[in-house]
């Protein structure tokens, strides 16, 4: 395992399937692992809003016997000048772990270089790598494996979408995406990808056509328009992401058997209709779970306990 847990590209190759095999195991033995790591403790420091990051590591740290510590933004002395890095000393100090969400990637960056416990990326601006990974142990439990699937993300070259990129690359899944001229991925995560798909034999696909995205796809995804950080470029966002909203006829474009992925929150209407993430192929509340199951995995991997 690597020191810190900031980018599923982190990983060595087997790495991810190990501790997706870990997560399923805790998802299916949960009993058996609960005194894993009493008597360790998880530092969780939130610059933005969370429901599934917060209580997905506070009840999963709890379950394997430890405990967690909520840290806002607002109430540290950060918002006060104390710097980055006194601040990952000094809590190195208190607890085993630390998992950061932030707006600045290079604050987790930071924070990491400074900390002398594991740092886990619980989102940045530009990358979600603990969601990647209930990404794919939702795709992995529908399918009973990865290899040879092919996920579709349709809609705004994001945080979510780098890191499931990077992911599908790390793993040898294809992944096709369509997004709007001006909100395709970042040019250095697709050369990233790229790199560690010729490895895995990966297909990565960017486009603007959603239809071509989805076509023969086992899965398909998407995220909300308007990220957290991005409010005030809302109303241009609805206009520019017209005609990417997932819906039945494009689910119908999908594998007769294709399941529909979602990180949450979402907006029906926008990024996908009721019809569909209410629907008989969503796995959205499956995928919710894992967070928890693949982040207890990765917390026992990083303190070496599993
Ligand atoms: N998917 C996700 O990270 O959800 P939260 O913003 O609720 O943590
Ligand atoms: N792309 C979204 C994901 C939220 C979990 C955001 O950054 O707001």
């Amino acid at each position: 395992m690597p020191e810190h847990f900031i980018s599923i590209a982190d990983l060595e190759e087997g790495q991810l399937e190990s501790i997706l095999e870990l997560a399923l195991e805790l998802e299916a033995r949960p009993q058996a692992h609960r005194d894993a790591l009493r008597g360790q403790s998880i530092g969780l420091y939130f610059e933005k809003a969370s429901t599934r990051t917060r209580v997905s590591f506070e009840a999963g740290m709890a379950q394997l016997g430890g405990q967690p510590i909520f840290l806002s933004s607002r109430d540290l002395q950060i918002g006060r000048g104390e710097t980055i890095a006194d601040t990952a000393r000094v809590l190195s100090r208190y607890v085993n772990l630390l998992m950061l969400r932030t707006f600045e990637h290079s604050t987790v960056v930071e924070m990491a270089e400074h900390a002398t416990v594991p740092v886990i990326n619980g989102l940045t601006d530009e990358l979600h790598p603990c969601q990647a990974l209930a990404d794919l142990m939702t795709v992995h439990q529908e399918f009973g494996g990865l290899r040879g699937r092919r996920i579709a993300y349709v809609g705004d070259g994001n945080n979510v979408a780098h890191s499931l990129m990077i992911a599908c690359a790390r793993a040898g899944v294809d992944f096709s995406i369509a997004s709007p001229p001006g909100y395709e991925v970042a040019g250095k995560y697709l050369d990233l990808a790229g790199g560690l798909a010729a490895g895995t034999g990966a297909g990565i696909e960017t486009g603007t056509d959603p239809r071509a995205a989805a076509a023969g796809a086992d899965a398909v995804y998407s995220d909300v328009w308007t990220s957290m950080g991005q409010e005030q470029e809302q109303e241009q966002r609805l206009a520019d992401f017209d005609g990417y909203t997932v819906d039945d006829d494009l689910m119908s474009r999908a594998s007769d058997d294709a399941i529909y992925l979602h990180c949450l929150p979402c907006h029906r209407g926008e990024e996908v209709t009721a019809s569909v993430v209410d629907g008989p192929r969503s796995r959205v509340f499956d995928q919710a779970e894992n967070r928890m199951h693949t982040q207890k995995a990765v917390m026992l991997r990083l303190l070496d306990r599993a």
